[in-house]
């Protein structure tokens, strides 16, 4: 982070000072930096002169003394309260007394470090959010002793920098690392309990989320041994909330050294210690876990249901060539309707072109009775009904789909084991969860119960391979991977809402702009509704009964009273 942020200031014309506590730290710092603005110009971000104008503004010193002239210090050392401290009273020492101390602690309270200075009003948390180079956002963070000006004085150095500043109070982890990190912990935990494997984890929410990374490759990046750190001295500062107690697999890879990249190991193996490069280890997937015998042919799909996604999967299916069976609650004509909508859509936005339109509608056949299934290899449920309702459908299904016909729910919400127990063929019985929006998401949540057959999974798999899609095979729980981990994040924020502690554009600046999510929470939260995200948390609490699951009572008086966070937000 030091380096990073050395890169920032030097960047933006500003002289800096990088000071390490040793010559060996001070050159992979150096190194660090060289690495860095070398990649920039590689890129064609950042002309040559303009390199050297930037690595001539920075004067590389070991010791504090170097300090002594400086107009801000920004402190970017191990998050440890101890070491901090100490080094703001030398810093207090050293420096002039009008300079301001920043410290870039990510979870640490700044009030704590404050007083170790003789100056706690000069004080500020600036923290920088990695890489610092790239990340838009700063979070400003006052104390109750901090002085007006100098919050004025960092918001415009801020603003210097091409920097969003988002000025807030002293709390635990701020606004992004609190939501952050509740979620990556989670992430851990899911892993640890072998529930998906790192690759599929780390899909789920980059392809399924369209997440910037997933979060075992993040805490690599993050580094194990700072994550703990944050996450342990949110847990002890932050009300002792059980989402941000480290994960026990944190403290034994931090214990043996497998730091992420800056060690070369963490989740995963890196070409050599500090390098983004993941090489092969004893945990990658081999093509030949793929090869499963007995998978079977599919060639008509059978749809049920009539919403959105049963008409999605619909067009996702005839357009990648297969027989489809639409079977719709209201009749023929208005699935039909909705099925010609979306691939009218895929038209307008160039994904595919009229003709292939055409031939796809041709593949369709429309119905109004379960007993036109009787040909379908594969038949998708997609009604969106209650677990009663659905396992009556699953019943019917049962009587007058022909024998090895692979059956599925595209639900994500019933549990798929009850369904499955409703026929007398539990083994060909899975979940088929297409992330949505199902026609541009690339990924599908293959759940398998206890009783699913590894040939049936293995059809599965090759059936969205087929279709260009990604699985990920995961176990019949609530939320599977992809909501298990999203919505208890959005319930975080709306209890950081409540809190007061943020307004809604301020938390979604912070996940936008600090963490790179394509959308903030309470965007986001408004586009799949209130009332969805109510529906998955109770599910969530349900299933698990973890205190921190509970839906924030914020979440559940909005969907009472009808309204949407934006409305809320311009009361
Ligand atoms: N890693 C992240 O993603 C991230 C993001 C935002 C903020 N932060 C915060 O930034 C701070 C640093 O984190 P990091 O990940 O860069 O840690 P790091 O361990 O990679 O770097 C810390 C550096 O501080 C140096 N150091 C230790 N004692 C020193 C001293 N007495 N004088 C001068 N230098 C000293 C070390 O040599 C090391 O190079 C922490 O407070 C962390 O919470 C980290």
């Amino acid at each position: 982070m030091g380096a990073g942020i050395v890169e920032v200031f030097a960047r933006n014309g500003v002289d800096v000072v990088a000071v390490e506590i040793s010559p060996d730290a001070l050159a992979r710092g150096r190194a660090t930096l060289t690495r860095s603005t070398d990649r920039a110009v590689a890129r064609g971000k950042l002309a040559e002169a303009d390199r050297d104008a930037l690595h001539a503004r920075v004067d590389f010193q070991v010791g504090l003394d170097a300090l002594h002239a400086v107009d801000l210090v920004v402190e970017a050392v191990p998050e440890r309260l101890d070491l901090k401290r100490r080094i703001f009273a030398e810093l207090d020492r050293i420096c002039r007394p009008d300079t301001i101390l920043a410290t870039n602690t990510s979870s640490l309270g700044v009030t704590d470090i404050a007083v170790a200075t003789g100056r706690p009003h000069q004080v500020v948390g600036l923290h920088f959010f990695n890489p610092a180079p790239v990340m838009k956002l700063v979070e400003v963070v006052r104390t109750v002793v901090t002085a007006a000006d100098v919050v004025a004085d960092v918001e415009a150095l801020c603003a210097r920098l091409g920097k969003v500043g988002v000025t807030i109070g002293d709390r635990a982890g701020f606004i992004a690392n609190a939501l952050l990190f509740g979620y990556l912990n989670q992430a851990v935990g899911l892993f640890e309990a072998r529930h998906v494997t790192r690759e599929d984890l780390d899909a789920a929410m980059t392809l399924g989320c369209g997440l910037p990374m997933g979060p075992l490759a993040l805490l690599d990046l993050i580094g194990l041994d700072t994550a703990y750190e944050i996450l342990n001295t949110m847990y002890r500062h932050g009300g002792r909330n059980r989402r941000h107690a480290p994960t026990p697999l944190i403290r034994q890879m931090v214990t043996a050294g497998l730091l992420g990249r800056k060690t070369g190991r963490g989740f995963y193996t890196y070409d050599k210690p500090g390098s983004a490069k993941v090489v092969p280890d004893g945990s990658t997937p081999t093509a030949a876990a793929d090869d499963v015998p007995g998978t079977t042919a599919v060639a008509t799909v059978g749809v049920v249901g009539s919403g959105t996604t049963a008409a999605d999967l619909a067009a996702v299916f005839a357009a990648a060539g297969h027989q489809v069976v639409a079977v719709g609650a209201d009749g023929p004509a208005g699935t039909a309707g909705a099925v010609r909508a979306a691939l009218d859509e895929d038209v307008t936005r160039d994904r595919r072109d009229a003709t292939g339109r055409d031939a796809a509608l041709a593949r369709i056949t429309w119905a109004d009775a379960l007993e036109q299934l009787a040909d379908a290899d594969l038949v998708v449920e997609a009604t969106a009904g209650e677990l009663d309702a659905t396992r009556a459908l699953f019943a019917r299904l049962d009587e007058v789909c022909k024998p090895g016909v692979l059956l599925a729910t595209a639900s994500s919400a019933l549990p798929v084991i009850d369904l499955a127990m409703a026929t007398s063929r539990p083994a060909d019985v899975l979940g088929l969860h297409f992330c949505a929006p199902v026609r541009v998401r690339p990924l599908v949540e293959v759940v398998t119960t206890v009783r699913t057959s590894t040939e049936a999974t293995a059809t599965a798999r090759a059936v969205c391979a087929a279709l260009g899609r990604t699985t990920l095979v995961c176990a019949d729980r609530a939320g599977l991977v992809v909501d298990a981990l999203l919505f208890p994040y959005l319930n975080d924020a709306v209890q950081m809402l409540e809190a007061g502690y943020a307004g809604v554009d301020d938390i979604d600046h912070a996940m936008t702009l600090g963490c790179g999510y394509p959308t903030g929470p309470f965007a986001l939260l408004d586009a799949v509704g209130p009332d969805v995200a109510l529906a998955v948390q109770r599910a969530l609490y349900r299933e698990s009964r973890e205190p921190g699951l509970a839906p924030a009572p914020l979440l559940h008086h909005l969907v009472t009273a009808g309204r949407r966070f934006r409305e809320h937000a311009g009361r």
